[in-house]
């Protein structure tokens, strides 16, 4: 076997696992083996940007070593805060003591790289009176529109204008807390509208808002700031305006992307993977999904095993909010589908093109058809939506190695997952958006006797 902990020079590995961007990967072995999983990236990312909001520093723990942490990482320091590493490994401090504005080279130098800059919105307002924001990247996976983000600004006080720069935005006579209700319980501007109340004046009610666990975890952090934040029931959360937050000292939720994407791999290659940090609290609706797919998982004080029990078996899957099935489990999901026997349907519900990466699925030899408009089906849990679609896999379906190319963040991490459960070789390429989300992802591969090349 070669694989990138055979190569000798560390420093040769380690600069592979931060450059290389295309893999020849050798399938058809099952990955066994432990991984760990540190802090969530859909909360890392979001307790960074809440650390603007403190009139001291704040401490974030089990910070995974991701591009999109370094980007907001870097996104900080060109506002002019101190970023420096804490007292453990993975351990952040942020002193914002010194935020200023930032100059539009320096803010555009960061357009396309990830989704999070919207966040810095609301904090960037109260410090500064305005917020400059470049266009937005993340994931290719349907049109990602920004409109809740404004209409929840505009709600506080915020005035939006589109220029050649990106969109700026003002709040001359400061912000003041507003009844909102989101058209849809959207993560990004739920957080949206908690980065921004927690300092505005008065009380901010926010209706059908996100509760995914990610957003409880930074209402958590925001407390430990000093914010007022009630969660009611029914999806509304209620937030009293402060004039000061202090700085927080903060681990952050374990990432249960991750871990999934893991047992959906010891799933597809008929591996076995202890996946350390992983909690099963977050993961009750996945677990139930595994298993009935035909997956054995031992939950454990310091992680939860994942195997098969047996042949796979198809499943009906309809991504949701939380509670609901996540979207992002289910790519990796789909590809240990193509080995179950019969008939498994995909509904996408939140995203209107997260069913593309499917085609190079079909091209390594998987038989999936992608229904555009979705398809209509009795006992469903979420209400049918205007965007969704449906991929109907048929199982199982030996696949042979490809040559592709990744296409966003989660389909990416599926396609090194269906290059090691297909015979043959494949070249995968274009794999630096997988260190977006996955943090040392060669070195877990690795670890988990996968069989593979950083050609390029
Ligand atoms: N939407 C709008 N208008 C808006 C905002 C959202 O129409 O202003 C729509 C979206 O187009 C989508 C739906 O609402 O159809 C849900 O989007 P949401 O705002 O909930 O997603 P997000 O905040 O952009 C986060 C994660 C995603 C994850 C989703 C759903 C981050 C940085 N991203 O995105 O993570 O899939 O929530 O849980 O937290 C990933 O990790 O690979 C990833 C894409």
């Amino acid at each position: 076997m070669k694989s990138l902990l055979s190569v000798d020079d560390a420093a040769t590995a380690e600069e592979r696992e931060v450059s290389g961007e295309t893999l020849r990967i050798r399938g058809g072995r099952p990955l066994t083996g432990r991984v760990e999983v540190k802090g969530a990236k859909n909360l890392a990312t979001k307790a960074m940007v809440a650390a603007l909001l403190g009139e001291t520093s704040s401490t974030l723990r089990d910070v995974p070593d991701i591009s999109d942490v370094q980007v907001v990482r870097s996104l900080l320091e060109v506002h002019g805060v101190v970023v420096t590493d804490g007292d453990e490994p993975g351990s952040m401090v942020f002193d914002p003591s010194g935020a200023v504005s930032a100059h539009f080279e320096e803010i555009d130098a960061h357009a396309g790289a990830s989704r999070i800059p919207i966040l810095f919105c609301g904090p960037l307002l109260h410090l500064l009176g305005e917020a400059l924001i470049p266009d937005l990247g993340g994931c290719r996976i349907g049109d990602r529109p920004i409109n809740f983000h404004m209409d929840a600004l505009r709600a506080f006080g915020a005035i939006v204008d589109k220029s050649y720069e990106g969109i700026r935005i003002t709040a001359p006579d400061g912000l003041t807390g507003a009844k909102i209700e989101l058209p849809y319980p959207s993560v990004g501007a739920t957080e949206q509208v908690l980065l921004t109340a927690v300092k505005a004046r008065g009380v901010t009610e926010l209706r059908n808002a996100a509760i995914e666990p990610e957003i409880m975890d930074l209402i958590a952090v925001l407390q430990k700031m000093g914010a007022i934040i009630s969660y009611e029931p029914n999806r509304v959360i209620l937030i009293e305006g402060v004039d000061t937050l202090r700085g927080y000292d903060h681990r952050c939720i374990f990432d249960r992307n991750e871990a999934a994407s893991w047992a959906c791999a010891a799933l597809a290659t008929d591996g076995d993977i202890f996946v350390g940090g992983a909690r099963q609290q977050e993961m009750l609706t996945f677990l139930n999904v595994f298993r009935k797919a035909g997956g054995w998982f031992d939950v454990r004080e310091d992680g939860i095993q994942f195997r098969r029990d047996g042949a796979l078996k198809p499943v009906v899957v309809e991504t949701d909010v939380h509670p609901g099935f996540m979207t992002d489990w289910q790519q990796p999901l789909i590809v240990a589908l193509t080995q179950a026997e019969g008939r498994s349907i995909v509904h996408e519900t939140v995203y209107e093109n997260r069913l593309g990466f499917t085609e190079a699925l079909v091209q390594m030899g998987a038989d999936i058809v992608v229904h555009p408009d979705g398809i209509a089906s009795t006992d469903r849990r979420v209400p049918r939506r205007a965007l969704e679609q449906a991929a109907v896999i048929n199982g199982p379906t030996p696949l042979h190695g490809a040559d592709v190319e990744v296409p966003d963040l989660r389909g990416g991490y599926s396609y090194v997952i269906a290059a090691l459960a297909a015979e043959g070789e494949s070249i995968v390429r274009n794999v630096g958006i997988i260190r977006r989300g996955y943090e040392k992802f060669f070195t877990k591969l690795a670890a988990l006797g996968a069989d593979f090349d950083v050609i390029g």
